[in-house]
């Protein structure tokens, strides 16, 4: 457990979040159309779309989403930026814990 611990913290050593996969629990793979589309289409497309990219992000598409991990986990823990779905309450810790396994999984487009 240790040693694979440590491997997979060093793919992701600069995350401002740590995302450890092993760390984090993720044992399954997390579909990006069943789980993290829903999700955001869910929480966030209503600010976040063409026409209404709040703050600049457009969020509606996988390429979108995919390239704004990074921002969309911080915000989701409200980590040096605002805490997202803006005025809370943030998200169950399940589901931010599916976007944390999302990214370190390499953010398939499955
Ligand atoms: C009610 C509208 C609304 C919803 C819902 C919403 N946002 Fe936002 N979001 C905003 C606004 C407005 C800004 C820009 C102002 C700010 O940063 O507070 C923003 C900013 C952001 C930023 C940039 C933060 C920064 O400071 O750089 C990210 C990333 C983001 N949102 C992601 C999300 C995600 C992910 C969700 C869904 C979980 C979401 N937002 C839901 C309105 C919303």
């Amino acid at each position: 457990m240790l040693t694979l611990g440590v491997l997979t913290l060093n793919s992701c050593n600069k995350d401002k979040v740590p995302v450890d996969c092993t760390a984090a629990g993720c044992t399954d793979t997390i579909s990006f159309a069943n789980q993290i589309l829903p999700m955001i289409q869910n929480n966030c497309v209503g600010c976040h779309q063409p026409g209404n990219a709040s703050g600049g992000y457009s969020l509606s598409t996988y390429s979108e989403i995919s390239a704004n991990a990074d921002a969309i986990l911080n915000s989701l823990y409200g980590t040096s930026v605002a805490l997202m779905p803006q005025g809370g309450p943030a998200l169950a810790d399940t589901l931010i814990q599916q976007f944390s396994c999302w990214k370190c999984q390499g953010k398939l487009d499955n």
